[in-house]
């Protein structure tokens, strides 16, 4: 795939069928190094969370704030010459953000009692590995899977947390927006897991990544959708100044409407008969607060002022 260049209107489409890299080192030699005079590259980081010290000191194995930060440096840098993306530029991947969600405890047992999730444009596979630490070691990791577009992204996961040979979660490169999307996991999956995820699309094409999501879960209640966007007292779509390409932030009718509107009939049992078909039903909740980070500098967020939110949501099947 190509990397986009910082002009592209909407880096975050696939431009172009792409294969998994062999290695970091093939993808890196093969990209030119994108520039860091952009607002959405930040130097360095403004703090460390207890979080994320805890998950480097605990999980990855690195002791000592300087010595976390210069490894996190390192393979943001990585990382910023395969795909200079803001999340990458303003370390958001620090946010851990699926610990921020209110249903995060009760995500946590499910996953010790065996649930299948999947984080969908899971980039390093941080939050992956924060729940795999919450979980305890006496949980399988097996029944975790990370799916981004950016192959090289999830190796620099292993490699940011030196994980490659106890971790056993699955990593896939794909596109939402694929027809064979993980045709393998279609209707296995439990929860999915969207970290600054839907946002990033027009309301259209968040529609397709719902139904996409509605044929990897189960087809039964309790399947369940949770992530955190950007938000805003009346949702609609976005122009972030600074980096310049459409948003979409949800109000908390518009996400609701979302899954709704994306759950058209369904075959029931006696649909071969000519008849049967049901509505999917899902009852959302949400929450929006002010967007902050540990991480990054305020001047270089890409929005003024606070009418940008951070949304919390959740959406269970009924
Ligand atoms: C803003 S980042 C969020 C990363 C992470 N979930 C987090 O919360 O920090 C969005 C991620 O989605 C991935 N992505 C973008 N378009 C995608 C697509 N069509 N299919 C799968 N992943 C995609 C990007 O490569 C990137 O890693």
């Amino acid at each position: 795939m190509l990397a986009p260049t910082q002009n592209d209107p909407n880096p975050w489409m696939a431009k172009e069928s792409h294969q998994a890299s062999k290695t970091i080192d093939r993808a890196q030699r093969d990209r030119e190094e994108p520039t860091k005079s952009v607002k959405w590259y930040q130097p360095t980081v403004k703090s460390l969370s207890e979080t994320t010290v805890e998950l480097f000191e605990n999980y990855a194995g690195i002791t000592g704030e300087e010595a976390i930060k210069s490894h996190i440096y390192r393979i943001r840098d990585m990382a910023w010459k395969v795909l200079p993306y803001p999340c990458i530029g303003l370390f958001r991947f620090l946010d851990f953000s699926i610990h921020l969600s209110p249903d995060y405890t009760s995500v946590v047992k499910r996953v010790q009692q065996g649930a299948t999730l999947l984080d969908l444009g899971c980039c390093f596979g941080q939050d992956l590995r924060k729940l795999a630490y919450d979980a305890g070691p006496g949980t399988s990791t097996r029944n975790l899977i990370g799916t981004d577009l950016e192959p090289t992204f999830l190796q620099l996961g292993y490699e940011l947390f030196g994980d490659r040979d106890r971790l056993e979660a699955t990593f896939v490169p794909g596109d939402v927006f694929a027809e064979d999307f993980l045709a393998d996991y279609r209707g296995k999956v439990d929860i999915v897991y969207l970290g600054s995820f839907l946002h990033l699309f027009s309301e259209s094409r968040q529609q397709t990544v719902v139904k996409q999501l509605r044929q990897l879960l189960r087809p039964c209640a309790g399947s369940m959708v949770f992530g955190r966007n950007l938000g805003a007292g009346k949702g609609g779509p976005f122009h972030m100044e600074s980096i310049g390409w459409g948003l979409y932030r949800h109000d908390p009718e518009t996400i609701a409407d979302l899954f709704q509107s994306s759950c058209d009939e369904e075959e029931g049992p006696n649909s071969s008969a000519g008849g049967n078909k049901s509505k999917v039903r899902w009852q959302v909740t949400s929450s929006l607060s002010r967007y902050g980070s540990a991480s990054w500098d305020n001047d270089r967020r890409g929005w003024q002022g606070d009418e940008t939110k951070q949304m919390m949501f959740t959406a269970t099947r009924l």
